[in-house]
């Protein structure tokens, strides 16, 4: 048994419990949220399905898998969010934006209905030990910097292998950001984003209204925050 196949009964129970005919369906990025785009692919209600893809990663997997897609403007009516998270702490605060979809991310899960998390189990952490990857314009590059660093930051422009920045599909820079802790993330959070030039932070502090733990051994814990 592996993680895997951990991963992919889980896909089975949140589609199972979670996708009806007829839903509009927000579309997370990275490979946890795949195994769900693809199990969505069997439902005998597929043509029935809109859905709203966060990036362009998650967009070709449900194309692929034959989805259809939702006109943008329909965010308020999303019924349910399927997505990953980089880690998720014991409070169920979460740290987002690994793959850099962090913006669109925080769009659909602030408007859905209902969030419902999937993640191996090294994403869950007692408290947050990762990097913030903050979106940046890439104007406000250097005084988000400076602003993030007088907050008790310490920012690093994310790049690609050979050096190249890494721009977001809205085309900023995303400055991957440690702080020694983190003891209260929403404040973090508001006060981040209250910077000039950050367009979102990876710190998501709405509480999913479920998280699915994928272990090793093959099975799946489910926690209701
Ligand atoms: C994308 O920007 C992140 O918020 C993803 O949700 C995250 O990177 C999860 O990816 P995996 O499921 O591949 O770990």
């Amino acid at each position: 048994m592996s993680l895997q196949q951990a991963i992919e009964k889980l896909a089975k129970d949140v589609v199972g419990r979670y996708v009806k005919p007829g839903s509009i369906v927000g579309l997370g990025s990275g490979s946890t949220a795949a195994y769900i785009v693809r199990e969505m692919a069997s439902l005998k209600a597929k043509d029935t399905l809109l859905c709203v893809p966060t990036s362009l990663q998650i967009k070709v997997e449900a194309e692929k898998s034959g989805l259809r897609f939702a006109d943008e403007s329909r965010i308020p009516d999303i019924d349910v969010v399927f997505d990953g998270a980089d880690q998720i702490d014991n409070k169920f605060n979460m740290i987002k934006g690994g793959g850099g979809a962090l913006l669109r991310e925080k769009i659909l899960i602030s408007a859905a209905k209902t969030v419902v998390i999937v993640a191996d189990e090294a994403k869950f952490v007692k408290s947050f030990s990762r990097s913030v990857p903050i979106e940046v314009h890439p104007m406000a590059r250097t005084s988000a910097a400076r602003a993030l660093a007088k907050a008790g930051g310490k920012p690093v422009m994310r790049t690609l292998d050979k050096g190249y920045p890494s721009v977001t599909e809205n085309g900023n820079v995303i400055l991957d950001t440690t702080f020694a802790s983190i003891p209260d993330p929403k404040k973090l959070e508001m006060e981040l984003k209250a910077i000039a030039g950050v367009m979102e932070v990876g710190l998501f502090t709405r509480k999913p209204d479920a998280c699915y733990k994928a272990k090793g051994d093959g099975t799946f814990e489910v926690l209701k925050p």
